[in-house]
């Protein structure tokens, strides 16, 4: 499928995105091995979210769809848990694949994970490392572990892990391993990472200590059952905010979006270039922080983002780089080698939609620099079918002179399946055209 975006006029609008992928994969996971029903409304009916709901049915766990977007998950504690009889397929999702395998660990049990051509690439040594050294035993693919990767479970023993990099995946598959291990398991991290798995594991009675950078969890409570309702993701609603600060005369609110800090980072760099973001009062809604926020257009100025501000905004750097072609100055993202190991190389990916389009930017190896403003104009460019990379050139593609066409842009079902409509209710001009 492709993406044609035409430059347009103002948008405007309220709009909700869906549900936080984040909170909707792990929503499913604890809820499976929690003791009772959970009804999970605002399920994310995303690509990898709906792999995450079928590997835990494979995994023996009753999950019952309710009207569009709620959820029914059966608990049955971690024993409920039974060996699947073929591999799980994760598609495209590494959260899904991260998070189970620490979910399998401590289960006497061997799980095989299996993904598409990207996931295939990813690194898993970084679950592997800590799971071996808890007892579980795990075969993937050459130095790097990739999959298809086996999980062979069994008896674990608590540890202390400080993981390399900022990674709520790798934290979470420890923390989840934890849950089944004999004594304590700690995660001290090198800057903070999102915590929807600790704010979770809290909330459904779990005996988790945060101080800090360290994360400490002692196994051994039952977890309850959990209902809630998922908050709008704010990786989803960045790409209408974004919208919104680089088209001429707009005014977009995205409403009932989550605040969690440890995911907004984002907003912290759009404040750094001056943008016109107001967030309005926050609420609670399921132990996280939710509010609306607008964002209307004007001047930008150029930042330098790097640090522990990159793991809060992880997911937006590509649409931060797209926002920084329309700054006054240098913009310079470093400390972003992560991005590299995404679903695809995103530093190498926006290098290249955005020169495509016009924009002066340079590769670094940890980062990008992109000089602003400059006008961009349409192109055809290749998502590498990267959702992130796909939305993010879709944005350019707002407010490039001519028509802009993303291909390989069927993989925005990945996160954010209403993209295209929710831009059109905002009033863009951008329809999506099969391939045949
Ligand atoms: C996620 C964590 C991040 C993020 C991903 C979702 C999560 O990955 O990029 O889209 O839900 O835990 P890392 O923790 O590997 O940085």
């Amino acid at each position: 499928m492709k993406l044609i975006v035409q430059r347009c006029a103002p948008l405007s609008g309220d709009v909700r995105a869906p549900g936080d992928k984040s909170i909707s994969h792990r929503a499913a996971m604890l809820s499976a091995i929690a003791h009772g029903i959970s009804r999970i409304e605002g399920f994310l009916q995303c690509d990898d979210c709906l792999r995450t709901g079928e590997a835990l049915q494979r995994l023996g766990v009753r999950i019952e769809p309710i009207g569009v977007d709620t959820l029914e998950v059966h608990g049955a504690g971690l024993r409920g848990l039974r060996e699947p009889d073929r591999p799980l397929d994760m598609g495209n999702s590494g959260t899904g694949m991260r998070l189970l395998m620490g979910l399998v660990a401590g289960r006497p049990m061997s799980v095989t994970f299996t993904g598409d051509e990207s996931l295939s690439g990813r690194p898993m040594d970084r679950i592997a490392k800590p799971l071996e050294l808890m007892g579980a035993r795990v075969e993937g693919q050459g130095e790097r572990c990739t999959p298809p990767v086996t999980v062979h479970g069994g008896d674990l023993g608590g540890i202390e892990y400080s993981p390399p990099m900022a990674s709520a995946q790798v934290k979470s598959a420890v923390l989840l391993a934890g849950l089944s291990a004999v004594g304590e398991t700690t995660v001290v991290e090198v800057a903070h990472s999102r915590d929807h798995t600790e704010r979770m594991l809290a909330a459904m009675g779990a005996d988790i200590e945060v101080e800090g950078l360290r994360v400490t969890l002692r196994p051994g409570r039952e977890l309850k059952p959990n209902s809630m309702r998922i908050p709008s993701d704010l990786s989803s609603a960045a790409f209408l905010l974004a919208a919104g600060l680089l088209v001429d005369g707009s005014d977009v609110i995205a409403a009932d979006t989550l605040l969690n800090p440890t995911r907004t980072g984002l907003l912290d760099a759009l404040e750094q270039m001056n943008a016109s973001i107001a967030v309005g009062e926050t609420r609670e809604i399921a132990g996280e922080p939710v509010g609306d926020i607008r964002a209307r257009s004007g001047a930008l100025q150029a930042t330098e983002i790097g640090g522990d501000l990159i793991p809060l905004m992880i997911d937006e750097v590509p649409l931060l780089a797209v926002v920084a072609t329309q700054a006054e100055g240098t913009t310079v993202i470093r400390d972003a080698e992560e991005l590299r190991v995404k679903e695809s190389d995103r530093l190498a990916a926006m290098a290249e939609v955005l020169g495509a389009m016009g924009a002066d930017v340079i590769e670094r190896e940890d980062g990008l620099e992109i000089t602003g403003p400059t006008p961009l104009h349409g192109a055809t460019v290749d998502s590498r079918g990267d959702h992130r990379v796909a939305m993010s050139a879709a944005i350019a593609g707002l407010i490039a002179e001519g028509e802009t066409t993303i291909e390989d842009a069927e993989c925005i079902t990945t996160s954010y399946p209403s993209f295209t409509e929710d831009l059109r209710k905002l009033g863009a001009d951008c329809i999506e055209e099969s391939d045949e």
